[in-house]
């Protein structure tokens, strides 16, 4: 896909193509309140250097997306590793736009942050939207009155950028429940409006990033591809990644040394508890408020976004080198969801929030893999057509 038809609107400049310096990464997350501000004084220039070493990846530019509901860039990394330019991000969570801006060097105004004040007209030209729009939304909205069900919820806010924007494509994930619920209609209703009424070829999968990402975590979600219908033939039905071989081990997720005292149990009173059913090293338990789990799949639980907040708890594992109990740290968990060696975690940043934010997350491999294949359908399909081999 070659972006020269469909770029009218210049590209947002990304915020470290622009002059930056050392007072304004602090003031950007300070103003966040991304964690003390003494803290992030004294990280600040550490910050600096990484976001400007960022001005060297990238340079290839294929194709443009959006960043919606990005969370901290688990998506767009995957579409950057096929050099996609992110021409606008959306995000509301303050603290999760500081790991980004660490990570992207991109300042996200206030006017983007809640998408349900953005104005669609100000969206820039681009040609694949992504959303890994909350699944909340569709507990809040479930009073089971069918179609009426999903209005209100932020699907709708994808729907008004979808409608005054035309992507190519768009790519949308959320959690394998949305396919079952209210008895279906949510996802229908979707579907519905992406094919019907916008007028794109949709097609969906259930995915485990263990099965698809080869990253040893349990973790099915429903990637939903659309792919709009005059680009393809009509016969046209895309195709997701096929399985991978998991080569990649628990053991190759773990941190060797652990500086943070905090993440051990040994001074707890439930150690006595977690000593007698936390045996193996090579596996992962889970402490659930009376008993704690081992999980037999040789992969970590499903990562949630509320875990190390009250009674959901970090999966724990038990150190091969020292034998000592802990939970996983921020960094693990960001393995466990296969973000690369390099990517920045803020120190300043407290451990409760980047559980949040990677429990929050996509697993990277799996959004690249389905990255390569939106580009290969739809690189192959307007090829067709324009040669006359498809109609
Ligand atoms: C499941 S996470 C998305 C993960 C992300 N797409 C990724 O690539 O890793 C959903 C995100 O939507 C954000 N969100 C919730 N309501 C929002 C709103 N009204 N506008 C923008 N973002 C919102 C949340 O803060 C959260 O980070």
């Amino acid at each position: 896909m070659h972006t020269t038809d469909i770029q009218q609107n210049t590209p947002k400049k990304a915020f470290f193509e622009s002059p930056i310096d050392q007072q304004t990464v602090e003031k950007y997350l300070i103003d966040l309140k991304a964690g003390k501000p003494s803290e992030i004084k004294k990280e600040s220039s550490k910050v600096l250097k990484y976001i400007q070493s960022l001005n060297e990846k990238n340079k290839e530019q294929r194709f443009t997306f959006i960043d919606l509901f990005a969370g901290v860039g688990g998506m767009r990394l995957g579409f950057e590793a096929h050099g996609g330019k992110c021409v606008m991000t959306s995000e509301v969570d303050q603290k999760a736009l500081a790991t980004y801006f660490c990570n992207f060097g991109e300042m996200v105004p206030e006017n983007l942050r809640d998408i349900t004040k953005i104005n669609e007209k100000e969206v820039p030209e681009h040609d694949i939207l992504l959303g890994g729009f909350p699944c909340q939304a569709f507990s809040i909205a479930g009073e089971r009155k069918g179609f009426q069900d999903t209005r209100g919820t932020l699907f709708f806010d994808i729907e008004r950028i979808i409608e005054a924007k035309r992507p190519k494509a768009i790519l949308l994930e959320n959690v394998k429940g949305l396919l079952n619920h209210n008895g279906g209609k949510t996802y229908q209703t979707i579907e519905k409006i992406l094919s019907d009424k916008l007028g794109y070829k949709v097609s969906y999968k259930v995915m485990n990033t263990m099965e698809y990402g080869n990253v040893p975590q349990t973790r099915e979600r429903v990637y939903i591809v659309g792919i709009r219908k005059d680009l393809v033939h009509s016969d046209f039905e895309f195709s997701f990644p096929e399985p991978i071989k998991l080569t990649k081990k628990i053991s190759n997720m773990l941190q060797k040394k652990q500086s943070d005292e905090n993440l051990y149990y040994d001074r707890f009173d439930i150690h006595t508890q977690l000593k007698k059913e936390i045996k193996k090293t090579d596996t992962i338990y889970q402490w659930r408020r009376v008993y704690v789990r081992e999980n037999k799949s040789n992969a970590c639980p499903t990562l949630t976004a509320n875990m190390g907040t009250g009674g959901h708890n970090v999966p724990l594992i038990k150190e091969k080198e020292t034998g000592r109990i802990r939970k996983l740290s921020p960094r693990e968990c960001a393995n466990f969801q296969g973000f690369p060696k390099n990517y920045y975690i803020p120190k300043f940043m407290a451990n409760s929030h980047l559980y949040k934010q990677f429990g929050n997350s996509v697993s990277v491999p799996v959004l690249d893999r389905v990255c390569a294949q939106i580009l290969a359908s739809v690189d192959l399909q307007t090829t067709m057509k324009k040669h006359k081999i498809l109609n």
